[in-house]
């Protein structure tokens, strides 16, 4: 994963931008983990972006996103269900704390029992009882599955619903009447009965899912969590039908009469009633007793044949139980009570190498398949090169510095449904004749030259277009709206055509080639599946009309590390011509001479992006792709601004409202002059043209004794007045 630069080090311009990366990279975690069932990224990755967005919304409360992550806690529910709100809201549990790792198995024990003792203190202290006083907990097992609720009027399941946020979930009916756990009637049930519980998938099922996904060439899914959890949220119920899922039932929302007087007697009649509970949950008369069965389930966890991920306690009394009530979000009558994060010592067979959409060179563990949690491991990520050398980023020691080898005896660690990780190495068992692993310097998918810019810790191929890895992800941003944005040809259909073998799309050339290799074909794109004669002609225009491409927009769409729209912008306006520009990269290869010192005399260009302009350029493999690309096209130059501008090499702010252009437009007229246009009033502010309505930047800009001109001043001042 990309670490970036510091926080502290960054500009008001990288911090923009990095904002806006890190908006998508967790919205796109948040709709993988929580609408397509696909974790993309491991927690201890996702906490890491969040943590770097909220450190730099800290340092830039002014570049503080409308979509900002730290607004939002997961995602909102798929469009495609019909929401249903709670007459109960579904709550989460407190969980008790985690057991630091390296404890040995007495001090671990007394880790745990203290932990359990303390949430019984607490519970006791709410309701004024003695350590003497009896208190019974019920122990069940916390299935990792995911939570439906299920409504019943006058016996008659009607409504089925999953959690969602808690508030609001997703109307699941017609896949929940599939499953064969859950009853579509109940007789001698309350008048309103939700019941609550929930879907989760066996091993034994879940692997022969897995099979036969694989036999359909279909996507497998990662852990049975997932794969319940996919299989309960699909829009044809008659798939879900075909999945094995099944239901325990631990609980209830609304009711119109109470089930029992304890929560055991509650799943006695929900067992009564038809629901399956589980033959593992126990009544016991103390917590004592109650860490004495988490610790027999830890033991037999691996043989239960499905996942559970700890034990929930309850306190047993149901008057108890509404005594104690709710915090903000989880009840005080019960806990969770995890195992700690499972591990196994396997061999490493081999370390791969990943690429990913940015180039980035993952490094991943083969490892002699072994059972870990009851679920059979054999890949783990391995992070990154100073990971498996044994140092952090900033080169403290981690493992007391011991690397990772192949053909080691490494310790894997798996915490839930995320990655399996390589937490450590057991150096006795190291084979006599291993070598340190030497992490490549090309990447193994295009064999281009893998760099790592000082302060990061990933390496990154710098084959770019030419990298099959990246090629696809590239195509998707070369079409993308700042760049050619070409309608009817978006990442879906980049994705078709890059599978595709008759008309393939596998370099931004072959886009502006289509149409006649299209003619060649005897299969013609019109009569495919998904086209007619209309949409591929369509397609064919619009292609064409975008063979006439403005310098910066080319510039943008070859998606050059670093190079972004307004970098884009700012390199077209200095060369103006894509030959000069060309001819300036080509001379600048060496990162020395004239030509480079021009490139980074250019405000706005730093090294990092200098460098990783002329590296694109030196590559053999991308230069050609980008000289396949041209020859394609006609690129307009970009006129360069006029020197004589009185706003050349100025620093303008825009506030407030203006009334004769929107704010985009005054940006881009303004850089079309020369100027720099920036989006906080600074010493540096050279203008603050503030319209009615300006505010705090108009203060700043006093205080700081910065020009403030209103619109029609700005516009005389630029001779557009
Ligand atoms: S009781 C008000 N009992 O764990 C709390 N939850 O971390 C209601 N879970 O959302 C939850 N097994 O999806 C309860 N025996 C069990 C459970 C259980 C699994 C899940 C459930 C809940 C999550 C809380």
């Amino acid at each position: 994963m990309e670490s970036g630069v510091a926080v502290e080090a960054l500009t008001e311009d990288q911090a923009r931008a990095e904002l806006k990366r890190l908006a998508a990279a967790i919205a796109a975690a948040d709709v993988a983990y929580h609408s397509e069932d696909t974790p993309r990224i491991t927690d201890a990755e996702y906490d890491a972006l969040k943590a770097r967005n909220a450190a730099i919304e800290a340092r830039f409360p002014d570049l503080v996103r409308a979509d900002s992550p730290s607004r939002r806690v997961g995602a909102a529910p798929a469009a495609t269900f019909q929401p249903v709100r709670h007459a109960v809201p579904m709550l989460s549990l407190g969980n008790l704390r985690i057991a630091p790792s390296g404890l040995d198995e007495a001090a671990r024990a007394d880790w745990e029992r203290r932990e359990a003792a303390d949430f019984d203190e607490q519970v006791r202290r709410f309701l004024g009882l003695d350590p003497e006083d009896p208190l019974a907990y019920t122990a069940e097992p916390k299935i990792d599955g995911l939570s439906l609720s299920l409504r019943y009027e006058g016996g008659v399941l009607v409504r089925a619903a999953t959690r969602g946020d808690g508030e609001t979930g997703e109307d699941v009916t017609a896949n929940a009447r599939t499953v064969a756990d859950i009853p579509a009637r109940l007789t001698g049930a309350p008048d309103v009965l939700e019941v609550r519980g929930e879907v989760y998938m066996r091993h034994a099922d879940f692997a022969a899912l897995n099979a036969a996904q694989a036999v359909r060439g279909e996507r497998l899914f990662a852990n049975p969590r997932n794969a319940a959890a996919g299989s309960l949220r699909q829009l044809d119920a008659a798939i879900t039908a075909s999945r094995p899922l099944r239901f325990f039932a631990y609980g209830w929302g609304e009711i119109s009469a109470p089930l029992a007087k304890t929560q055991w007697g509650a799943l006695q009649r929900l067992a009564a009633l038809g629901f399956a509970v589980n033959p593992d949950s126990r009544r016991c008369d103390g917590i004592a007793a109650a860490v004495a069965h988490y610790f027999d389930l830890e033991r037999r966890r691996g043989s239960l044949g499905y996942d559970i991920d700890g034990v929930v306690y309850k306190v047993d009394d149901i008057a108890l139980q509404a005594r104690l009530g709710f915090r903000t979000t989880t009840p005080r009558w019960a806990a969770a009570h995890k195992f700690p994060a499972e591990t196994a010592w396997t061999r490493l067979e081999r370390i791969e190498i990943q690429v990913g959409r940015t180039g980035a060179l993952s490094p991943v563990a083969r490892l002699a398949p072994v059972t870990v949690g009851g679920v059979v491991v054999s890949n783990a990520t391995l992070h990154n090169e100073d990971y498996i050398a044994g140092r952090s980023a900033n080169g403290t020691p981690i493992r007391e510095g011991r690397d990772i080898r192949e053909g080691d005896l490494v310790k894997v660690f798996r915490a839930g449904d995320v990655i399996p990780k390589v937490a450590d190495v057991d150096l006795s068992a190291r084979p006599a004749d291993s070598r340190p692993f030497v992490f490549p310097d090309r990447c193994p998918a295009c064999g281009s030259e893998a760099v790592r810019e000082p302060g990061e810790a990933v390496r990154r191929c710098t084959g770019g277009l030419i990298c099959p890895a990246q090629g696809v992800e590239r195509l998707k941003h070369f079409v993308s709206r700042g760049a050619f944005d070409i309608e009817g040809l978006g990442a879906k259909q980049i994705e078709m055509f890059w599978a595709d073998d008759l008309l393939p799309i596998r370099q931004p050339a072959d886009i502006f080639t289509l149409a006649a290799r299209d003619e060649a074909n005897i299969a013609k794109l019109k009569n495919r599946k998904g086209y007619g004669a209309q949409s591929a002609e369509k397609l064919f225009a619009a292609i064409e009309a975008r063979r006439t491409i403005p310098l910066d927009r080319l510039i943008f769409a070859l998606g050059i590390r670093h190079v972004g729209e307004s970098s884009a912008a700012l390199l077209a306006r200095h060369y103006g011509t894509w030959a000069a520009f060309e001819a300036a990269m080509t001379a600048a290869r060496d990162e020395a001479g004239p030509e480079w010192d021009d490139l980074l005399r250019i405000d706005g260009v730093g090294p990092k992006l200098a460098r990783s302009l002329v590296a694109a350029f030196r590559n053999p493999a991308e230069r050609a792709a980008i000289d396949a690309l041209v020859a394609q096209l006609t690129v307009e130059p970009v006129a360069r601004p006029a020197a004589a501008s009185p706003v050349a090499g100025k620093t303008v702010v825009f506030t407030g409202t203006l009334a004769r252009m929107t704010r985009a437009e005054a940006k881009a007229r303004a850089e079309a002059l020369g100027a720099k246009v920036a989006g906080s009033v600074s010493a540096r502010t050279d203008f603050l043209v503030a319209g009615p309505g300006a505010g705090s930047k108009a203060t700043k800009a006093a205080e700081l004794g910065v020009a403030v001109l209103d619109e029609d001043q700005w516009l005389a001042l630029i001779g557009a007045g």
